[in-house]
C-alpha cells in the first residue's frame, strides 16, 4: 500500500494538516495513538503518502513535547515513523478555537444540533472566540504548513482535515499560490439555510478558506450538493453542478465525494488478536442470551439518550424480553471542558439509572454503561452483538459502523440512522431508522433481535462485503486519483510553489 501511493503520487511533497496529532504524548512518557476514528484513518493516509504532518499543540503535554524539540517531534505511525511539526497557540487561543467556536457553534451547526428557538446566542463571547481563537489558531497552523512546505524538496500537496480548520487553505493559498491543496471534510455540509445561524462574515471566511483549495472532498455526495448550493445561494458564486465545480477568484475549484473507510486488514488482525480474545472471555462471563451494543464518544450528535429511550419501550413493549436482553453501552467521554457535552454525559448517566431502577431485578442489569476507551474491548464487543445501534442525528459517516459490519462473527444485525454518511453505502444491508423517531427505533430494535438466522446472515455477510470492497486504501487511492488528474490539466502544469 506504501509504496503503491507513494508512487502513483505526483511528484510532490505531503502535508497533512489536523488539529490533532497522530500521537500524543504519555505523561509517563513515549506516545500514545490520537483519539477518533479520524486519526486512525489519518495515520494510514500519512504513511501511505509519506507526508509530513502539521497538528496544534492542546494541551500543556503537547505544548511541551513542541518546545523541548523545537516544534518537530519524530512520532510512531504504524510501522513507520513521521515527522509531526505543532503550531503553538496560548492556552487561551486554544480554548476560544476549540471550546468555544469549533465545539459546540460549527459542530452544532454541521449536525444540525442547535434549538434554534433559543440558540445559539452569537454574542460577543462568540465574536471574540471566533476572532481571537479560530481565526489566530487557523492562522498559526497555516504558518507552520507554509514553513515545512518552503523546506519541502517538492512542491507541497496540503491535506487539511475537518471543521476545525477551514480557514487554512486560503492563507496557504495567498502564501503559496502554486501549492496542491485539498482539505476534506470529515463531518456533515448542511445546507445553506442552516449555514446561516452563522454571520455573514464568518460563514464567508469559512467559504473563502476552503475555496482556497483545489479539491474539497466530502464524505457523501449530498454534502457535495449542499456545499454547491452554499456557494451559490449564500455567497452568490458561479457554480457549475454537472463538474461539481465552484469559480473563484479566477480559479476552479472541485468538490467531491470520497466516502471514507477503516484499514480491513489491520483491523482484522486487531480482531483476531490475543488482547480482543481476552476481552471477548471477559464478555461472555456476563453476556445475556441478546446482546445489544453501541460504541461511541459520548457526543450529542450521536443520540445516545434517545437509543436508550427507545430500548426502554423495547421493554415495555416487550416484556419477554426483560432478563433475557442486556444494552451494553461502552461510550467514550469527549469534550468534557465543554459544558454542553459534560451535560450531556450526566443526561446520559441519568437516562441508564432509570432504566436500570425501573426494570432491573436483583439478577438483571438491563443496561451496562461503562465510560472509557479501550479499542480491544471496542472490538471485542463489535465482534459479539447481536444489534449494533448506530442511530447518530446526523453524522458524517461513522466508522463504528464500518468496524462492525467488518469484524461481528455473531450474524449481528446493524440498526442504522438514515442521517448517517456510511447509510448510504450500507443502507441494503442494515435496518434503518428515522434517527428521531423512538417508536421505529425500538420497533427495528425488536427486529434485529428476533431475525431468522438467514437473513440476519445475509445482512451481514451483505454489509461485510461492502467494507471489505471499499477499504481505507480505496479512499486514499479515490483522492490521489483527483489529484493526479488535475495536476495533468493544462492550468496546473508548470505551476510552482
Ligand atoms: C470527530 C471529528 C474529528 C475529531 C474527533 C474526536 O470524528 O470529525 O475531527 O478529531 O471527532 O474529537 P476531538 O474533539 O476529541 O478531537
Amino acid at each position: 500500500m506504501r509504496a503503491y501511493v507513494a508512487h502513483t503520487l505526483p511528484d510532490c511533497s505531503p502535508i497533512v494538516v489536523c488539529n490533532r496529532a497522530p500521537r500524543e504524548p504519555k505523561p509517563e512518557g513515549g506516545f500514545k495513538r490520537g483519539a477518533g476514528g479520524v486519526i486512525t484513518a489519518l495515520l494510514t493516509l500519512a504513511e501511505a503518502t509519506e507526508a509530513d504532518w502539521v497538528a496544534v499543540a492542546r494541551n500543556e503535554d503537547e505544548r511541551q513535547l513542541a518546545t523541548s524539540h523545537d516544534a518537530t517531534v519524530t512520532v510512531p505511525l504504524l510501522n513507520s515513523t513521521g515527522q509531526l511539526h505543532y503550531a503553538m497557540p496560548t492556552k487561551e487561543q486554544y480554548e476560544m478555537y476549540y471550546g468555544v467556536f469549533a465545539n459546540p457553534v460549527l459542530w452544532f451547526i454541521q449536525h444540525y444540533l442547535w434549538d434554534l428557538g433559543n440558540e445559539p446566542i452569537i454574542d460577543d463571547r462568540i465574536h471574540q472566540a471566533w476572532a481571537e481563537g479560530y481565526v489566530e489558531v487557523n492562522r498559526l497552523v497555516a504558518a507552520k504548513v507554509v514553513e515545512v512546505a518552503r523546506k519541502a524538496p517538492r512542491r507541497p500537496l496540503v491535506l487539511v482535515h475537518d471543521y476545525q480548520l477551514y480557514l487554512v487553505p486560503g492563507l496557504v493559498r495567498k502564501a503559496l499560490p502554486g501549492a496542491m491543496l485539498q482539505h476534506f471534510v470529515h463531518v456533515p455540509w448542511p445546507t445553506p439555510q442552516y449555514w446561516k445561524v452563522l454571520p455573514k462574515a464568518m460563514r464567508d471566511a469559512i467559504l473563502d478558506g476552503l475555496l482556497g483549495c483545489d479539491i474539497v472532498g466530502f464524505q457523501s455526495s449530498l454534502d457535495v450538493r449542499n456545499f454547491l448550493l452554499t456557494c451559490e445561494e449564500n455567497a452568490g458564486l458561479q457554480v457549475d453542478e454537472r463538474e461539481r465545480a465552484v469559480f473563484y477568484g479566477g480559479r476552479v475549484v472541485y468538490a467531491r465525494h470520497y466516502p471514507i473507510s477503516i484499514d480491513v486488514g489491520t483491523t482484522s488482525r486487531l480482531a483476531a488478536s490475543r488482547g480482543v480474545k481476552r476481552q471477548e472471555r471477559d464478555l461472555a462471563s456476563w453476556r445475556p442470551p441478546r446482546l445489544i451494543a453501541r460504541i461511541d464518544r459520548t457526543d450529542p450528535s450521536k443520540n445516545i439518550v434517545r437509543g436508550f429511550i427507545a430500548y426502554d419501550k423495547l421493554l415495555r413493549y416487550h416484556p419477554e424480553l426483560r432478563g433475557e436482553v442486556e444494552f451494553y453501552a461502552f461510550l467514550q467521554p469527549s469534550r468534557q471542558d465543554v459544558a454542553v457535552y459534560s451535560r450531556y454525559l450526566r443526561q446520559i448517566r441519568q437516562t441508564v439509572g432509570r432504566i436500570n431502577s425501573d426494570f432491573g431485578t436483583e439478577t438483571w442489569t438491563p443496561v451496562r454503561l461503562e465510560i472509557g476507551e479501550s479499542e480491544r474491548k471496542a472490538v471485542a464487543s463489535l465482534k459479539n452483538f447481536d444489534v449494533l445501534l448506530v442511530n447518530p442525528v446526523y453524522d458524517g459517516l461513522n466508522l463504528v459502523v464500518k468496524e462492525g459490519a467488518l469484524v461481528n462473527a455473531t450474524n449481528g444485525v446493524i440498526v442504522l440512522s438514515e442521517n448517517a454518511g456510511a447509510h448510504e453505502e450500507l443502507q441494503a444491508h442494515v435496518l434503518s431508522i428515522n434517527p428521531f423517531d423512538v417508536e421505529a427505533t425500538a420497533a427495528a430494535l425488536y427486529a434485529g433481535l428476533t431475525m431468522g438466522l438467514e437473513e440476519r446472515r445475509r445482512l451481514n455477510d451483505g454489509a461485510r462485503e461492502v467494507v471489505r470492497a471499499n477499504d481505507i486504501t480505496r479512499w486514499i487511492s479515490r483522492q490521489v486519483q483527483d489529484i493526479r488528474d488535475l495536476v495533468a490539466t493544462p492550468a496546473h502544469a508548470g505551476r510552482e510553489a
